[in-house]
């Protein structure tokens, strides 16, 4: 069993919590952006860079695109179907750009990347397109597109620069309170065969430690007390300059080295990181969960595959032995641990028998949630000129199969968890109802809890105990204890944390 560790740290308790409703108030003036955003974290993370990057430029966010005067577009193009949601975002924005002169349409994002001044010259009142290497050009863009410039700005670098943003400016507010993303490198040099990212991100680049050390300084001094840190192949952190000799000059450590210094930061109480490779899932990064009680008990790792050959074929680069060796020693450092993970059924020339594999593989590892996609032929990827393209119903089939049974192991998994108390950082209200807050706990899972009345919610951004009394597929609910430590010695709030009842 795993042994409950001290936090020598100050905890911020529901009432000190440094976020309210009226923590920041926007100024009236300057002219509104809005932005949609597709895709995965690094794209969301994106979108708040550009915002914080608009904020330094005098714009504020527009309450609803209707009122906004620069609307953008972060876009994916992981599969055919998020790529199109562009096209026909674009088609129906016609009407938008039509309705105010002087509005300034803009597409970032990957499918930017990937298709350039092409979508430029396909939509005509598009204004502008900017790459995944130039959210620092954004504020620009929109100048010039204000005086009736259109470009496309999609050029790649191997700069460091694109790393040098300014801070987080005051009148802007992260998403979610006393929880943010923090980039620790970009790109991707592992070349999946399915997969576009190595051409939407370009080559593998990782931040120096100096400026991620910094930037979290900063983060923590509004309030952040969860970083969770982002990369493509997050793990491969520091591996080119590291061979290359180059820490000194770079400033760069490697992974476990670098979440033991983020750790040292006094006011950070959690670390997450996403998406680790199982290739780079190294001794010290096990470790890391085993020692170091900031670093969350989950794991979010792809698996894409259980059969070998597929795994082959995808070129991941790790056999079906060697992954689960991982989860063996991840399990023996942290019994607790919790394991997600990625999916793709239907690759090229996939068998029966080779996705019956896969079943037996998430079956085996029991993972508590899987994202599973039905395999999308990408531009340029080696895996769209293969043979054997799977007929789309028997594809189809086979995602309901593997969604079935992950619906049924995330059910017991979240089930083995009813009687435990939890901590959960408060995210806000719950869509359950008015009296109902949600949050995420250690293990990442959403918790859904009731305040009772006459009681006020905890603020966001604070950390509460809650009592899991149920569970559902998709959440776990709870009750705030009738005991509530946390307000009595927020230190007890951890020390005090009942184990998972999983982990013995
Ligand atoms: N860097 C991460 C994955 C990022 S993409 C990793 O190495 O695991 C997120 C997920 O989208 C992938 O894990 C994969 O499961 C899925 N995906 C990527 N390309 C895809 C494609 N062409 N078709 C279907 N799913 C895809
Ligand atoms: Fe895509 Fe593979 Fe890179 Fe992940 S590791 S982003 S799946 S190429
Ligand atoms: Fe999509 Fe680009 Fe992310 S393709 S998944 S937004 S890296």
């Amino acid at each position: 069993m795993q042994t409950m560790r001290t936090l020598e740290k100050e905890i911020p308790s529901a009432r000190e919590s440094p976020f309210s409703s009226s923590s920041v108030s926007l100024p009236a003036m300057g002219p509104r952006y809005a932005l949609r955003t597709y895709g995965c974290q690094m794209n969301v993370h994106d979108s708040e860079k550009v915002a914080n990057l608009l904020h330094h430029a005098g714009f504020r966010p527009a309450e609803h695109e209707q009122d906004a005067e620069v609307l953008l577009i972060n876009t994916c193009s992981i599969r055919e179907k998020a790529e199109n949601r562009l096209y026909s975002d674009l088609g129906a924005l016609r009407e938008w750009k039509a309705a105010g002169p002087g509005r300034v349409l803009g597409v970032g994002g990957c499918v930017a990347q990937q298709e350039g001044d092409s979508v430029l010259r396909r939509f005509r009142h598009l204004d502008f397109v900017f790459g995944t290497h130039n959210l620092r050009l954004v504020p620009a863009m929109v100048e010039a597109a204000r005086s009736g410039q259109r470009q496309s700005r999609t050029e790649e670098s191997r700069s460091l620069e694109r790393f040098d943003l300014p801070e987080r400016h005051a009148a802007f507010e992260g998403s979610r309170p006393g929880q943010s993303f923090l980039t620790v490198m970009e790109g991707c040099d592992m070349f999946c065969t399915f997969c576009i990212v190595p051409r939407t991100r370009g080559r593998e680049i990782s931040r120096p430690a100096a400026g991620i050390l910094a930037e979290a300084q900063d983060l923590v001094g509004r309030g952040v007390v969860e970083l969770k840190l982002l990369g493509q192949t997050v793990n491969a952190y520091g591996r080119h300059d590291l061979r290359r000799g180059k820490t000194a000059e770079a400033g760069t450590l490697a992974f476990g080295e670098l979440l033991t210094r983020l750790a040292e930061i006094p006011e950070i109480r959690r670390l997450r990181y996403t998406s680790p490779h199982p290739l780079f899932f190294d001794e010290a990064l096990v470790r890391a969960h085993a020692e170091i009680p900031e670093v969350c008990p989950h794991v979010h790792l792809p698996l894409q595959a259980g059969s070998d050959r597929t795994l082959e074929r995808m070129h991941r680069r790790y056999t079906v032995a060697e992954y689960l060796g991982i989860v063996e020693r991840l399990r023996a450092a942290r019994p607790d641990i919790a394991l997600t993970t990625d999916v793709i059924v239907g690759f090229p020339g996939e068998t029966r028998a080779e996705f019956e594999e896969t079943l037996a593989v998430v079956g085996e590892v029991a993972f508590v949630d899987a994202y599973s996609f039905k395999y999308s032929p990408r531009p340029e990827t080696a895996a769209a000129a293969m043979d054997g393209a799977l007929d789309p119903v028997e594809a189809q089939e086979r995602l309901a199969e593997l969604q079935a049974l992950q619906h049924d192991l995330t059910l017991a998994a979240n089930r083995a968890r009813v009687g435990e108390r939890t901590e959960v950082l408060v995210e806000g209200q719950s869509a359950r109802g008015e009296r109902q807050q949600r949050g995420r706990d250690p293990y990442h899972r959403v918790v859904n809890f009731s305040v009772p009345e006459p009681e006020e919610a905890p603020p966001t951004g604070s950390f509460v105990s809650v009592e899991l009394v149920e569970a559902t597929p998709h959440s776990l609910i709870g009750e705030r204890p009738k005991d509530r430590p946390e307000l009595k010695d927020p230190l007890r709030l951890v020390d005090g944390r009942e184990p998972a009842s999983s982990m013995a």
